[in-house]
């Protein structure tokens, strides 16, 4: 795919931790149009690259939004630049309401002139992204009593106001309800596209059903890359799942259940 203003390129990514590289030159990519998975074992790397990608922890390669390279800046400048992410766990302000949570995300990307001429309105922004979301009826919810799925699609809400160019969800559907990951990858689905999405997940039922293209990491590499039938029917990501323990089985991967 032809790399856009919008696209994510990640080129030989390397994030060492004391002499332990726990990311050892990962390359993949996500353009606006698509939902890029990034699976692999307990210990893979995944949650390491989205950290150096959004300048959280230190990376050597490149990470471009576009023609801007996001290594090397400081996290909020890479928050500015629109790609907003996730955590493993939610991080919402359980005491304010979705509608405050959705204020508070927006006044990132406001100027102090614009946060005045909001407090007279819903912001335009807020608007679509409680529409985006399916959010609309919990507006006045306080985020503490929301449904974990809830919870997790506020978060997803707070990024599109931010106006994040690209999304990086960090095991979106851990925890939730089947209903709840179905909803889920519809909404990803809807905001990705005309953004990129990068999910890093676990759930392989999930991946088959939503995935437009998979990157594998085991060990801090790409271990295989391509379309959900490519990296499922490829011997070496087989290999991987099955020989390792506490991995999401390689029977989930096969689409069998035990
Ligand atoms: N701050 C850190 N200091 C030292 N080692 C770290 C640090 N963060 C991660 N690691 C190590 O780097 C490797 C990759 O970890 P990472 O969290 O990226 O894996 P992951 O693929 O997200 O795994 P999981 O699926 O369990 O979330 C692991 O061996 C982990 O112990
Ligand atoms: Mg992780």
């Amino acid at each position: 795919m032809i790399a856009t203003e919008g696209s994510l390129v990640v080129t030989n990514l390397r994030v060492e931790f004391d002499g332990f590289v726990a990311v050892g030159g990962v390359s993949f990519d996500a353009h606006p149009g698509e939902v890029r998975f990034l699976i692999g074992p307990n210990g893979a790397g995944k949650t390491t690259c989205i950290d150096a990608i959004t300048g959280l922890s230190r990376g050597s390669g490149s990470a471009k939004l576009g023609d801007r390279e996001l290594l090397g800046k400081p996290a909020h400048k890479i928050v500015r630049l629109g790609v907003g992410r996730t955590f493993q766990t939610a991080s919402v302000f359980d005491e304010l309401t979705v509608l405050q949570n959705l204020d508070i995300a927006a006044g990132l990307h406001r100027s102090s002139l614009s946060l005045l001429r909001a407090r007279r309105g819903i912001d335009p922004a807020i608007e679509r992204a409680l529409e985006e979301s399916g959010l609309g009826a919990e507006r006045m919810t306080p985020a503490g009593i929301l449904s974990h799925g809830q919870k997790q699609w506020l978060e997803i809400a707070m990024l599109l106001v931010q106006d994040a160019k690209v999304l990086l969800l960090d095991e979106p559907v851990a925890g939730m309800s089947q209903d709840e990951r179905t909803a889920t990858g519809e909404l990803l689905g809807r905001v990705a596209a005309n953004r990129a999405v990068v999910v890093v997940e676990h759930d392989m039922d999930f991946m088959r059903r939503f995935a437009t293209r998979v990157t594998v990491l085991h060990q801090g590499r790409v271990l295989s890359e391509g379309s959900v039938s490519d990296v499922q029917s490829d011997p070496r990501v087989q290999e991987v799942y099955l020989g390792t323990a506490g991995a999401p089985s390689v029977t989930t991967i096969e689409g069998e259940t035990h």
